[in-house]
């Protein structure tokens, strides 16, 4: 039976990319596409975010593929932090996989890397740390204000996220984990991050597993990322660092995410924004979109498939027929349609 997919293009880019994506899954077939409207338009024409019956509507699904949240029309983002933190919460994807592999030396921005010294994944807690939106403002709007926004790390919470990553990598013959948080600063909630990845690694012993503290890690990143095969580290610090993945890749168009619970319905989106000021122009890059339906069909367990669409964008980076953030002189269209052509 075909698997379904819904389909959750959301606002600005986030359109035009995941059109390209939807298209790409057609090429390949076996999946049912069902598109949902919530975004900005829709939130500003209703005042829904998502309905009350959104996130198990969500759940009847095999996956979900969104593009991007986020519109200035919407200050405060409020249907953003529904429709994606809401996601990831209520659906209970605490795995957020962010691959970064370089297809190309020539987009690498870094002097003398080449695609040996970019290929590694982060593994990033994707249900606490920051993102739980506890905290308030006391006195807000005086010079008096207050402001406290807690950080949440459970037992339970890192403990889940701390282990994928070693099943992940001993899955994929990988050796070296690396953890990074900052206890040093954090003593609190990144002493439990210590605990639970000492724990751990005495259980994988066939594991390199090292510490990192999260700003050395993000030097290391930029002078020698050549040293990382799987990174683990909470909500934000992994938010930010995949940015810095995105810019070793080529930029934020490259970059793709799952956010997962392992056998349950899982949400795959490119890690990119909307990109207000690209939006509508046929100039943003479909490459993380596409990869993330390709992370999708992976985790559906279409492998062949997901290789499929990989060399097929591999093909298209190569050969030069990509979008202009990369070099290329493509419309997203285009940039979809040359990705297509490697399928058929
Ligand atoms: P952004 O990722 O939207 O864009 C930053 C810059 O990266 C762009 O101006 C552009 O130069 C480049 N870029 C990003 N995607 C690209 C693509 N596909 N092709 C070519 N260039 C690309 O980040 P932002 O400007 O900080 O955020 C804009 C809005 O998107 C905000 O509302 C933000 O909250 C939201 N956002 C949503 C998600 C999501 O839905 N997962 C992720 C990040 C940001
Ligand atoms: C991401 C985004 C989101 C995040 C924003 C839109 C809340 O930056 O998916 O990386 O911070 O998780
Ligand atoms: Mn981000």
């Amino acid at each position: 039976m075909a698997k379904r997919v819904a389909i959750i293009p959301g606002d600005g880019i986030g359109k035009e990319v995941v059109a390209e994506a939807a298209r790409v899954l057609d090429v390949v077939g076996g999946l049912e596409l069902e598109h949902l409207p919530w975004g900005a338009d829709y939130f500003l024409q209703t005042g829904i975010t998502i309905p009350p019956d959104g996130y198990d509507t969500l759940r009847q699904f095999d996956a979900i593929l969104v593009g991007a949240l986020g519109d200035p029309r919407v200050p405060g983002n409020q249907h953003a932090r529904d429709i994606l933190l809401g996601t990831r919460f209520e659906l209970d994807l605490y795995v957020n996989y962010r691959p970064v592999r370089l297809l190309d030396d020539r987009l690498c921005p870094l002097k003398n890397r080449t695609r040996a010294d970019v290929n590694f994944v982060v593994f990033r807690e994707n249900t606490e740390g920051v993102y739980v939106g506890i905290g308030g403002r006391f006195k807000p709007n005086t010079d008096d204000e207050v402001a406290v926004q807690e950080e949440v790390n459970t037992y339970k919470g890192v403990h889940r996220i701390v282990r994928h990553a070693f099943e992940f990598a001993t899955a994929r013959g990988l050796t070296r984990v690396c953890m990074a948080d900052k206890s040093n600063a954090m003593t609190h909630g990144h002493a439990l991050w210590q605990r639970v990845f000492g724990e751990l690694k005495s259980q994988y012993p066939g594991v390199q597993a090292t510490h990192m503290y999260i700003d050395a890690l993000a030097m290391f990143l930029v002078q020698n990322p050549g040293q990382f095969e799987v990174i683990v580290t909470n909500n934000l610090f992994g938010d930010i660092i995949t940015d810095i993945g995105g810019a070793l890749q080529g930029g934020l168009g490259m970059a793709a995410s799952g956010n997962l619970h392992p056998g349950r319905t899982s949400m795959f989106e490119p890690v990119h924004g909307s990109a207000p000021p690209l939006a509508g122009k046929n100039v943003a890059n479909p490459i993380g979109a596409i990869l993330s339906a390709a992370l999708m069909l992976e985790t559906l367990g279409r492998t062949e498939d997901a290789a499929r669409v990989e060399r097929a964008v591999e093909r298209a980076v190569q050969a030069g027929e990509v979008t202009q953030d990369i070099g290329g002189s493509l419309g997203t269209t285009q940039a979809g349609d040359a990705i297509r052509k490697g399928l058929e």
